[in-house]
């Protein structure tokens, strides 16, 4: 198995580029489904997580072709087409490794009529149920049946026929497998408490090219008028604002400069400041977000949201931030129950950290001292990567499998801009 190991100390400096969204990447490939014709995604990012959707849609019938990639490009062409499907099961052995997964039983069930879906069970970060996705389908008119581990839901005359949903708390998934299902649906939907992501955003962009129509892009209440067919389209991903955050708490933590190319900062405002509330310079230039740390890091009291909020997906790179600030910080969590796997991980690293229900004070220290790490999530993971390049000595981190679902060429990216990072394979 594969190991990254850090000698930290390096204070980062120059260009990184940021690559395509993971989770943009995962909601517009299943819109796929919903044409005969190709649709040709641009900017997708090469990530585990990726090839595994693409293998999904491969099992239902889907072809995808990547085009013109040349090993040194970050980013990828691929064309998806789905003009006849041949299954319309997600396997079990498909949805364990990727929740994601789950993003196929709406656009499925729209185009097919029936779609059955492996239940994703547990999750590292949480119990992480699904009872909101299946509310949405059934007040779009579908009919849901669990059976075996599996979901199955079909639409009763073939076609869903639309209507209203409206969620009682905000999920990201669920609204992305509501706007999928309806846009082909007979009828007109309305969509209220819709989660408001930039994601969500890039894939009601990506419908409408291919022909959907859909009023509200980018509110919480979300009008779909079903149209008989979509066409194929082209449409570039959008640049992962996770990923960006990320090196920015990597510019921050080692006392560094980065100009993160291709982050768009209107996209991650909450997480620009509390980089700016922790001292930290952010300026926004032409196609790049620099981001510099000269004066130490000021402590923080932050607490995870929904969009426009500060992003759970944040939350363990700030902690590790944190852990150089010159005070206590506040974080708490309210989006998933159990996410906060890496703070006894940081703590091997010398960090001084409490938790206490959801919420965790975060003690600044003068150092952190590598260690032998592992996380069991990807952004938990991104925390130990950091805490690694500011601690003193050398940090393994196992489990790099986590960092290949959601970060390009991580120790690519890290090295060219001045980090002592490499990989090393056991084999
Ligand atoms: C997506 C992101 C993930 C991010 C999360 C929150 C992808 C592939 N993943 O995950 O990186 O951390 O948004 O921003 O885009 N919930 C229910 N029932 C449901 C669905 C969700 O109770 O049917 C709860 C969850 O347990 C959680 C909250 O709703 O407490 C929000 O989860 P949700 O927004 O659905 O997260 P995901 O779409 O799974």
């Amino acid at each position: 198995m594969d190991r990254i190991l850090i000698r930290g100390g390096n204070a980062l400096a120059g260009r990184l580029p940021i690559s395509g969204a993971k989770n943009a990447a995962l909601t517009l490939m299943p819109c796929a489904l919903l044409s005969e014709e190709p649709l040709t995604l641009r900017n997708l990012p090469r990530l585990a997580d990726v090839d595994t959707f693409g293998h999904l849609l491969n099992q239902l019938g889907v072809s995808t072709l990547v085009e013109g990639a040349r090993p040194e490009d970050f980013g990828r062409v691929m064309t998806l087409r789905a003009n006849r499907l041949t299954s319309t099961v997600a396997p079990y052995d498909i949805v364990r490794k990727m929740r994601a997964s789950i993003l196929v039983l709406g656009p499925l069930v729209a185009r097919a009529g029936e779609a059955t879906v492996s239940l994703p069970g547990g999750c590292a970060i949480g119990n992480r149920p699904i009872d909101l996705h299946l509310k949405a389908l059934e007040a779009l008119g579908a009919e849901i049946e669990l059976a075996a581990g599996y979901v199955r839901a079909t639409a009763p005359k073939g076609r869903l026929p639309g209507g209203r949903v409206h969620f009682p708390i905000v999920s990201v998934g669920a609204t992305e497998n509501a706007i999928m299902a309806a846009v082909t649906a007979s009828g007109p939907t309305r969509i209220d408490n819709a989660a408001r992501e930039p994601e969500i955003v890039d894939l009601c962009r990506c419908l409408v090219a291919m022909g959907a129509a859909i009023e509200g892009i980018g509110t919480e209440t979300l009008e779909i008028e079903g149209r008989e067919r979509l066409h194929g389209a082209t449409y570039a991903v959008m640049p992962d604002r996770i990923e960006a955050g990320s090196y920015a708490c990597a510019a921050a933590i080692t006392g560094g400069a980065l100009e993160l190319v291709g982050a768009r900062a209107d996209e991650m405002r909450a997480t620009v400041d509390a980089l700016i509330a922790a001292g930290v310079t952010v300026e926004e230039r032409p196609g790049a977000l620099y981001v510099a740390a000269k004066n130490g890091i000021a402590p923080l009291e932050l607490s995870t949201a929904p969009y426009p909020g500060f992003a759970t997906d944040m939350q363990a790179q700030f902690m590790a931030l944190l852990t150089r600030a010159n005070g206590a910080s506040v974080l708490t969590e309210t989006i998933f129950e159990n996410r906060y796997m890496h703070v006894p991980e940081l703590a091997r690293m010398g960090a001084d950290i409490r938790v206490s229900g959801r919420t965790a004070v975060v003690r600044g220290v003068d150092r952190l001292i590598g260690a032998p790490v592992m996380a069991t999530d990807l952004r938990a993971s991104m925390s130990l990567i950091l805490a690694g390049l500011a601690a003193q000595g050398e940090t393994q981190v196992n489990r790099v499998y986590h960092l290949d679902r959601g970060y390009e060429r991580l120790e690519e990216k890290l090295s060219a801009v001045g980090a002592n990072i490499e990989r090393v394979s056991d084999g």
